[in-house]
């Protein structure tokens, strides 16, 4: 069984990878804790709500999180439209569940504490509220076994020719987690979630199997425009279900051990991972991270069909 916490920012892709966890298996899912990104705080949260709602999960915690960057002003894109999902958000029905009444932080912790065995961390937004968790709770770090991330380009960005999305935003909280701290870290960056798009053919099979299938779908069109305009890809690119495909079957992705680092300025690379792919005999100056650069990615791709069309 994968105890999972998924801390995320809904989200079109988040949508898909919350529905490819919430009724898997061998998956028990502790909670969904929401940060700000590719919407506003209040979008995600609701939208957090409303995704687990609609997999028949509302028993999931929902725990609020950062509404900014640790140390730098909101900064978005219209990659997911005015609700964070498409312009689908409004129909995919209202959740009847209210936020935990913890902050995710101490909703991390709680869960972290009480887990009889360590917790895979599987986030796929800002890492402002890992960042977080790791800089006021150290002592926690004994109970995660890993964090899973959706984060980082190492051979260029989404949001600008540099920059990843996900650590775009809060690039000081990336540099956190993917540098300076020493929690496992399994990175899943643009290098193998771009490889995974899949077309219409992969979503007609999701939008025809269920209901559920049906409304991911339906929320799908608006991000597709916006990576047809931006990066010339008339597919969809599902990044953050390829992060959480990994975190119930670890393995599916091909990990090298890489040093990182972040570009923290506030020029043309700001948001930036580096990855320094020299092979010397120098020992590297940071710990290293797991980067997956590799899959067989027509399994991939028929992981995630396959779960989402036969789960609902
Ligand atoms: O760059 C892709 C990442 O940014 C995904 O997590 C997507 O949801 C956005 O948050
Ligand atoms: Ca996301």
């Amino acid at each position: 069984m994968r105890r999972l916490i998924i801390d995320t920012d809904p989200g079109v892709d988040d949508a898909f990878a919350i529905a490819l966890a919430a009724r898997h298996p061998d998956v028990d899912l502790l909670g969904v804790t929401t940060v700000a990104g590719n919407i506003g705080i209040e979008h995600t949260t609701r939208n957090a709500l409303n995704i687990l709602s609609l997999c028949g999960r509302e028993d999931v915690p929902v725990a609020v999180g950062a509404d900014k960057a640790l140390c730098r002003p909101p900064r978005t894109d219209d990659a997911h439209g005015n609700d964070g999902l498409g312009g689908h958000g409004y129909n995919i029905g209202t959740s009847s569940a209210s936020v935990d009444p913890r902050d995710a932080v101490t909703f991390m912790v709680d869960q972290l504490s009480a887990a009889t065995e360590p917790v895979t961390i599987v986030p796929i937004g800002p890492l402002t509220n890992i960042a977080l968790l790791l800089a006021a709770h150290p002592g926690i770090k004994s109970k995660i076994d890993r964090l899973v991330i959706m984060g980082g380009g190492i051979s260029g960005g989404n949001i600008t020719s540099t920059a990843e999305f996900n650590v775009w935003v809060d690039p000081e909280a990336a540099r956190r987690v993917l540098v300076v701290e020493d929690v496992p870290v399994t990175l899943v960056p643009l290098d193998i979630t771009m490889k995974c798009a899949v077309g219409d053919e992969w979503l007609s099979a999701v939008s025809s199997a269920n209901a559920v299938g049906r409304e991911l779908a339906a929320m799908t069109p608006h991000y597709r425009e916006f990576y047809r305009q931006e990066v010339g890809r008339d597919d969809f690119i599902m990044h953050d279900a390829i992060a959480v495909a990994e975190a119930i079957r670890p393995g599916i992705l091909k990990t090298t051990p890489l040093e990182l680092e972040i570009d923290c300025t506030d020029g043309p690379g700001s948001g930036a991972t580096f990855a320094d792919l020299r092979n010397g005999l120098k020992p590297p100056a940071h710990r290293l991270v797991d980067v997956a650069l590799d899959a067989d990615v027509d399994e991939l791709r028929a992981f995630v069909r396959d779960e989402l069309t036969s789960r609902y």
